[in-house]
């Protein structure tokens, strides 16, 4: 079959990496793409925002299966314009990508399927906000309702922080994202994701893992898109794993079913995790970046037949074929990120690296000019491994991060020192 991706981090390398190792694929187009994906697969130019762009490119290159990747697309309603021009997708509808697309939403789902998660109130006015924290007082989580690239919630340990953050959101500092805020109850525990299909219907989880937010060792620094991860999550054991499900995961799928706006796609669920109790922290409607890596290299080519049988409904019918391993991975990027960063740097010696089932570098901000390989994003490169047990894996992967020969960037050296 003909599998068009839509993409070009490090997530999108990855998933192409699994759908192309499947001999169910006989071509496989990725847009826009990156330098490592023009590896495994064809790049195309393409506005991935654009639903009728998609459904056009995808009927002109006759498309069979298309894999969303990023959330933007989605609440833009590519998935529905696909499935409306009869292309099979695997991605939600913008209604039910509202599960990450509005926090307000989820949390009005979670009331509904008296799903445990943090209490809140939700608000659009600033001084109503700004009295009602101060009645609740420090720590408090704020959060823009909207989707903010990742910038929208401040865990704020002193009041002030939070009334800060407040004037920000709530006077406009992310658009209309930020028009509502969510007020939460501050949760302690360990945190912790799982991936979970959904065919509307049936769920079957497709692995945990755990990720570090932080820029440095020691989780210090500022919030990122994620310096690394690792799976399985231990703290996701499975006795708390399958009270998820039962408590949370499912009432949340039946709840979307019932309401007319089925859930079909991967989710992904964070959960704050205390004395064996999960709660919500929240929902996105695609794969981590960072986590789809280290779901990717343990899962391999089956993740085709999963998605599949997930955006064909037959859920029910497949199982995963699950091997006894350990995945990690160790984002490189540009020094200074998240703040402003060069663009350009040359990466050296990445093509001495081992490529196969156990050692994969994946790229997100990469560009190929000839043979050289060079840094443009913030996350760049997202050195991956696998192994028997969780510190063989890491061992493999900063093997491969000690090879390759960029001074323009840094990483974390303590990748999985939770789970270690
Ligand atoms: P989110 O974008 O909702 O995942 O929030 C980003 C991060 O903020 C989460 O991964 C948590 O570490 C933290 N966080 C969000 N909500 C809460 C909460 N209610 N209590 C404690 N920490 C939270
Ligand atoms: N690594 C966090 C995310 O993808 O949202």
């Amino acid at each position: 079959m003909n599998i068009l991706i839509l993409g070009s981090g490090g997530r999108e390398h990855a998933l192409a990496w699994a759908v192309k190792q499947n001999p169910k694929c006989d071509r496989l187009i990725v847009a826009p793409g990156n330098a490592g994906i023009a590896g495994v697969a064809e790049c195309a130019a393409l506005n991935i925002m654009s639903p009728d762009a998609v459904v056009d490119f995808a009927q002109s290159q006759s498309i069979d299966f298309v894999i969303i990747g990023p959330e933007d697309p989605l609440a833009a309603g590519v998935a529905d314009a696909l499935r409306s021009a009869g292309i099979l997708c695997f991605g939600p509808s913008a209604a039910a990508a509202r599960l990450e697309a509005s926090k307000s939403f989820t949390k009005e789902i979670c009331d509904a399927a008296n799903a445990p998660t943090a209490g809140y109130a939700h608000f659009t006015d600033l001084e109503a906000a700004k009295a009602y924290v101060k009645e609740q007082g420090a720590p408090i989580v704020i959060k823009a309702d909207g989707l903010a690239a990742g910038k929208g919630v401040v865990v704020a340990m002193e009041l002030q922080e939070a009334l800060d953050a407040l004037d920000d959101m709530l006077g406009g500092a992310f658009g209309a994202a930020g028009a509502e805020v969510v007020i939460e109850e501050f949760m302690e525990g360990e945190e912790a994701s799982y991936f979970i299909l959904s065919d509307g219907k049936t769920v079957l989880p497709i692995g945990t893992a755990q990720d570090h937010k932080r820029a440095y060792d020691g989780d210090k620094g500022p919030n990122t898109g994620g310096m690394g991860a690792y799976s399985p999550a231990p703290v996701l054991s499975d006795d708390i794993a399958a009270k998820a499900i039962k408590e949370i995961v499912q009432p949340t799928i039946d709840e979307m079913a019932k309401r007319g706006t089925p859930y079909q796609g991967v989710l992904y669920a964070g959960f704050m995790i205390k004395d064996g109790q999960p709660r919500l922290v929240e929902y996105n409607c695609r794969f981590g970046d960072p986590e789809c890596q280290v779901l990717m290299i343990r899962l391999g080519a089956q993740a085709l037949d999963l998605m599949l049988a997930c955006a064909e409904e037959r859920l029910a019918d497949v199982s995963v074929n699950w091997a006894d391993d350990h995945a990690i991975t160790i984002v490189m990027a540009s020094n200074g990120y998240p703040a402003a960063y060069e663009k350009g740097s040359v990466i050296r010696g990445l093509e001495a690296l081992p490529e196969d089932s156990a050692n994969m570098v994946f790229h997100a901000g990469t560009k190929a000019e000839g043979a050289t390989i060079t840094a443009v994003g913030g996350r760049v490169l997202s050195v991956t491994a696998r192994g028997a047990s969780l510190s063989e894996a890491r061992d493999r992967a900063y093997a491969m991060v000690s090879d390759i020969d960029w001074p323009e960037g840094f990483n974390r050296s303590d990748i999985g020192w939770r789970a270690l």
